[in-house]
């Protein structure tokens, strides 16, 4: 596996690729590495003739009291696994590499990226969309891998790529839960062992939507879904809910009360949720709808 720490370096990994007709695939991380985002560098070699992952704590996508100065950080953990995972070259820029100077561009998607972690982590998106178009540009990947955990950042990837045709094909990666139902992030390292025992009621809510919507075919009002999950969430432990949402799929548009949601709409609907254990602020979703993308195993 190549480990390569400059955009020269990429630059020449690429232009060898491009020259043998290769096609590449790209998983963009921000490290400490987990079975999410080994399935995504699977998914992504299943597709691909080379794989490379990048691995960049981005500080332009952290607000100021975020958690950017301790987000958790193993480089020697990382390459073994992208390594043990199969991928053929990480990319692990130093911040001055990525940022010599400030940029004095900005990249905002507006509409996709106001609601939700937009709302609560104002700039949040506009850092994510910098980066990735940064990205992009170093590796010039065929596609690029993206976690349905992150359904927003999806979304508001997409919007970027489409308005500025960017010849990068998005791909959907269905979230990765450890075997209690917790969805798998690098953030789960800051829970104590009663925050994580707490955190699993965001799966318990999603999968009780699913149930509920499997067995009601009729379909159930938007209302009514977001009351269950957050009287769920608000009952059962002492957490803050940060949101609970239910939106159309990709657009992020609000979706009316009494909408009836069904199991099998051709719609795409977001139940999505964001909620704080102590300090730690964790997201979760429930896509339903023709594009499974977070169903969660019953
Ligand atoms: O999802 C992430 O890990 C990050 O937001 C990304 C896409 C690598 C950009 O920094």
């Amino acid at each position: 596996m190549h480990v390569l720490r400059t955009i020269r370096e990429v630059n020449a990994w690429r232009a060898k690729l491009r020259a043998q007709q290769k096609k590449v695939g790209f998983v963009p991380t921000m490290g400490y590495l987990h079975d999410g985002h080994v399935s995504l560098i699977a998914e992504a070699l299943s597709r691909a003739d080379y794989v490379i992952v990048s691995i960049f704590v981005n500080p332009l996508q952290f607000g100021i009291n975020e958690d950017f100065s301790v987000y958790p950080r193993d480089e020697a953990r990382d390459l073994q696994m992208a390594q043990q995972a199969g991928a053929n070259a990480v990319f692990l820029p130093s911040a001055d590499e990525m940022y010599p100077a400030k940029p004095m561009t900005s990249i905002q998607v507006r509409s996709v990226s106001e609601s939700l972690c937009g709302a609560s982590r104002p700039g949040h998106f506009d850092g994510v969309a910098f980066v990735v178009v940064k990205l992009f540009n170093i590796v010039q990947p065929d596609f690029a891998c993206f976690g349905m955990k992150d359904a927003q950042q999806v979304a508001v990837i997409e919007q970027l790529v489409n308005d500025l045709n960017i010849p990068v094909e998005i791909v959907r990666c269905p979230i990765i839960r450890e075997k209690d139902g917790l969805a798998m992030s690098s953030r789960n390292v800051y829970l104590t062992n009663e925050e994580r025992t707490q955190a699993l009621i965001l799966s318990s809510a999603l999968r009780e939507v699913q149930h509920i919507l499997i067995e009601q075919r009729q379909g159930i009002p938007a209302l009514d879904i977001r009351a269950l999950a957050e009287d769920m969430i608000s009952n059962q432990t002492d957490a803050v809910i940060d949101y609970v949402e239910v939106r159309h799929y990709p657009s992020l548009h609000p979706v009316f009360a009494d909408y009836l949601i069904k199991y099998d709409t051709k719609d795409m609907i977001l139940l999505a949720l964001a909620v704080r254990f102590g300090r730690t602020r964790l997201i979760d979703n429930l896509l339903i709808g023709s594009d499974k993308g977070s169903e969660i195993d019953v």
